[in-house]
């Protein structure tokens, strides 16, 4: 049976019997002026009658940043400060003066200077009193680095895989002056056959296909010389770009499902909190570290918060100075009512269910109370690839009578397998306002790895008592943040991803 091809492919295969040789595949589409895309499918049509193939080889490039690209067409800050010597024929000029005729900021100034020196063009000299630097040389040629930098042209792109000694040191530079990025890429070669290259193209037949007939090829005749070209039925339509819910917003509602499975209500609570309930009612003492302002963001507007009705503050305030009516000693220092008035962002949404306690104490509420929150809370950290600065957290309380220990690891062991993980491990840790506490870790097979969740414990008496909630009624609670395990479930690398939004990993998340 003879070959029977689309006239665009015996071009195509025409053209690499021309060539001769192995082709760059993004070098041809460029060359023929036709989309890669179409190319390679071409390209996919020899393949299928084994006349042509390609290699597929990952190539290191690396192209200018933004900064290296104004470099590359004004000169490097070294070569601009030098300029401002020649143009104005200056031999010595003071510190203070070039950097304001150069209108560079003040960083890219001092790299430019420090190159100078380095150049050999340029000495500094405070001898006079004055920060002077002088004019060395006469003569400027392009430094190695300029001549390697304008290696670049226009086209901001260039392997590395084959540099010299020299110029990879040149490449290091610019490297350490970020001034480049290193990229890698998929290129693809394609190559003929032997069958590919011994046909003869007059062994070719061109083949005639059309998508549909028209009126005019059924009168023309037309029709009995084309053939309909097939339909594919396993290629995938297009992508629907439709909005969907955010994938954090998936597991928030998943895990939502799971309290609400497991009794809970849902509840809420300000953001912007007052010490008070954020610190104090934790029986967090008022040095306590946590609340420092490195962790802790305090606002201005509001400055002060409501507290609660006074006899209650006065419960709180008595179990930090002697325990109130806890049985405990308290912390034995003077609590002081202003620093609990202070306004902060919500550090932990343990904030919010200690509210559920106090709204239980004015409700005059009855046992067992289920509540959960999944909200956003907000530490001052640094942001990075493992650190919000307000990120969410997953907390729930029980409330019931001899609520012990072993229901808290029931619950636990019970949500976390809902979640999906089947192990659990709990160890003794510590929370200011838990007694006894447990770290909880769980085991993600995915990874062959344990993982620890969060916190977990049963609520002091020093901050229950001042709510009504008294022995033999107890309150189980436990919190973790969200952010982690979204990163495992969706398999993400930096935390950030999960804000910042990357549009390729969003539309790949279904709906
Ligand atoms: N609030 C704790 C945290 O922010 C978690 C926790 C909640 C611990 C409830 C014990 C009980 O990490």
């Amino acid at each position: 049976m003879p070959i029977e091809l689309k006239k665009q492919v015996i071009d195509i295969l025409k053209i690499l019997k021309n060539k001769n040789t192995d082709v760059l595949a993004s070098k041809l589409s460029k060359e023929l002026d036709i989309d890669y895309i179409v190319l390679m499918s071409a390209i996919n049509d020899l393949i299928a009658h084994d006349l042509a193939g390609f290699r597929e080889s990952e190539i290191n490039q690396v192209t200018l940043t933004e900064e290296g690209m104004s470099y590359l067409k004004k000169g490097l800050p070294e070569r601009q400060l030098l300029n401002i010597f020649v143009e104005k024929d200056i031999k010595e000029i003071e510190m203070d003066d070039l950097l304001k005729s150069s209108n560079l900021p003040r960083p890219i100034f001092y790299v430019g200077i420090t190159n100078m020196k380095k150049n050999r063009w340029i000495a500094q000299s405070k001898a006079s009193g004055e920060n002077k630097i002088f004019l060395m040389t006469e003569s400027f040629p392009k430094t190695d680095l300029e001549q390697f930098l304008s290696k670049f042209h226009d086209d901001s792109i260039m392997d590395y895989g084959s540099l010299s000694i020299e110029e990879t040191t040149n490449l290091d530079i610019l490297n350490k002056r970020k001034l480049i990025k290193r990229m890698s890429k998929t290129q693809r070669v394609i190559y003929l056959t032997e069958k590919g290259k011994k046909i003869k193209l007059s062994d070719i037949k061109e083949l005639k296909q059309v998508s549909k007939l028209t009126a005019e090829m059924l009168s023309s005749g037309e029709w009995s010389t084309v053939s309909l070209k097939p339909f594919d039925i396993t290629i995938p339509g297009p992508t629907l770009k439709a909005g969907k819910i955010h994938p954090v917003i998936n597991l928030i509602n998943q895990i939502r499902e799971i309290f609400i499975s497991m009794g809970f209500t849902e509840i809420r609570g300000p953001v912007i909190e007052s010490a008070f309930f954020n610190f104090d009612a934790l029986f967090q003492p008022q040095d306590h570290p946590a609340r420092e302002l490195q962790d802790t963001f305090y606002l201005n507007i509001p400055k002060v918060a409501k507290l609660p009705a006074k006899d209650r503050v006065l419960a709180v305030k008595a179990t930090h100075e002697n325990g109130g009516d806890s049985n405990s000693t308290g912390w034995g220092y003077n609590w002081d009512e202003n620093i609990a008035k202070q306004t902060v962002l919500r550090t932990h949404t343990t904030a919010t269910t200690i509210r559920r306690l106090a709204e239980y104490y004015n409700n005059n509420d009855t046992p067992p109370i289920k509540v959960f929150c999944i909200d956003r809370v907000f530490r001052n950290e640094r942001v990075d690839k493992s650190h919000l600065a307000e990120f969410t957290q997953v907390e729930g309380i029980v409330i019931d009578d001899n609520a012990n220990l072993g229901d808290l690891i029931g619950l636990l062991s019970e949500f976390y397998r809902k979640m999906g993980f089947k192990k659990i491990v709990t160890r003794p840790g510590f929370f200011p306002y838990t007694e006894p506490s447990m770290e909880v870790s769980v085991y993600y097979d995915k990874l062959g790895q344990w993982l620890e969740m969060g916190g977990s414990g049963i609520f002091r008496p020093e901050v229950t008592y001042p709510w009504g909630i008294k022995e033999p009624t107890r309150v189980l609670a436990w919190g973790q943040g969200l952010e982690r395990i979204a990163m495992l479930y969706y398999e993400r690398e930096d935390i950030r991803d999960l804000y910042i939004n990357p549009i390729k990993w969003l539309r790949n998340q279904s709906y």
